[in-house]
């Protein structure tokens, strides 16, 4: 085991904080069944007490890999430490998409702690990709409580070096496992009320809600059976009457403290003057994507800062938190921004950029 993931380990059963890198974003871990070391994420993000985290977990070593039978059985097992009731969808969920950037929100089990779920009796669980995510969760043993490592309302971390602006000093050890692959936060996906409205998206992010359903519909028999076998637990109480609540569904978030101005380049001249007359900004940085230029198409007064988009909605994910963390520290006047295309692969970074408009400039 490297020293670092040792230490990481040391820490964590000690009660204190470490970052742990996801192919999301970074997460500020603790041990999950941990009360103060779980205290200790709320206080150091400024994080109010009812927002509820994400458990990450480890993914199942398995005796004859690829066999689907086996697979569900072990996630059934697994989940059942953290949930009163793993419904069939939940196992054909985790097969399809585990390890990977899927969170799903599930009854939670009895001793899993209210601090961690917001005091509500559901978790949100979730087995990240990352290597060095994995590496830690195995050797440390146990569940990981960990929401983004920023503080409460800003700009999700896709480096260590994020998470090192984040929290200055040295009281969070951080591992630095690189930039982050998809950029944004995972999916979250509420399975507790399948009877009455299906599996819901409360956060959209790499796992589209097409992808959910298309593994839905296409869910293989094999699951439903390990789930009637292996269950143990009682299928009559799956109602949640509490309502979810999910930070980043608050419609400020994510947000760089620069006014974020999101246009449609059909007003794009417009708008541009008339901020500038009525403004007057003196700075700005235009965000856009690569122009025609035949089409004589110009940009606001005052630019400072110009940067050119990535067309591949991917890439605009890994990238996007970066980018706007940067034009931040330039302390401009107001981001003009682009607005992104139309279809589902931009829905996930669409919800990010809107949110991070409405809460810029505060
Ligand atoms: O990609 C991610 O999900 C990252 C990485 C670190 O895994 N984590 C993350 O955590 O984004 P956080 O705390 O920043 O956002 C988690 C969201 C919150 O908005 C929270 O309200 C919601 O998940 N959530 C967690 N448990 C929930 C539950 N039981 N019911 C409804 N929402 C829940
Ligand atoms: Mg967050």
């Amino acid at each position: 085991m490297p020293d670092s993931i040792q230490r990481a380990v040391e820490v964590l059963k000690a009660g204190g904080l470490v970052a742990m890198p996801t192919e999301t974003v970074y997460g500020l871990a603790a041990d999950a069944n941990n009360v103060l070391a779980i205290n200790k994420i709320f206080s150091s993000k400024g994080r109010p007490s009812g927002h509820p985290l994400i458990v990450h977990i480890a993914q199942p070593e398995l005796n004859v890999p690829n066999d689907q039978q086996a697979t569900s059985v072990t996630w059934q097992e697994i989940l059942s430490q953290w949930s009163r009731d793993v419904s069939p969808e939940a196992l054909i969920l985790a097969n399809q998409f585990w390890p990977g950037p899927l969170t799903m929100i599930l009854p939670k089990a009895k001793n899993v702690l209210l601090e961690v779920t917001g005091g509500q009796e559901t978790i949100g669980i979730r087995c990240p990709q990352h290597p060095l995510a994995q590496q830690l969760l195995k050797e440390f043993g146990g569940g990981l409580a960990a929401p983004s490592a920023n503080r409460f309302g800003r700009i999700s971390p896709t480096t260590a070096e994020h998470v090192h602006e984040e929290f200055p000093g040295n009281e969070i050890l951080v591992l630095d496992g690189g930039p982050c692959d998809v950029g944004i936060e995972s999916t979250i996906v509420d399975l507790t009320r399948l009877d009455t409205d299906g599996a819901v998206i409360l956060r959209p992010g790499a796992i589209t809600q097409t992808m959910i359903n298309h593994a839905l519909d296409a869910g293989v028999e094999v699951d439903r059976v390990a789930a009637k076998t292996a269950s143990t637990t009682s299928k009559s109480d799956t109602s949640n009457t509490s309502v979810p609540r999910v930070s980043g569904s608050l419609s400020a978030h994510y947000a760089p403290r620069t006014k974020l101005l999101v246009y449609d380049p059909k007003d794009a001249k417009s708008i541009f003057t008339k901020a500038n007359e009525t403004s007057g900004f003196k700075q700005v940085a235009w965000v856009h994507f690569p122009k025609d230029l035949s089409a004589n198409e110009s940009g606001p007064k005052n630019v400072t800062k110009e940067l050119v988009l990535p067309v591949e909605s991917r890439v605009f994910a890994r990238e996007l938190y970066a980018m706007l963390r940067q034009l931040d520290a330039l302390n401009l006047d107001c981001i003009f921004f682009e607005q992104l295309p139309d279809g589902i692969e931009w829905d996930a970074i669409r919800d990010r950029l809107g949110r991070a408009s409405v809460g810029s400039g505060l």
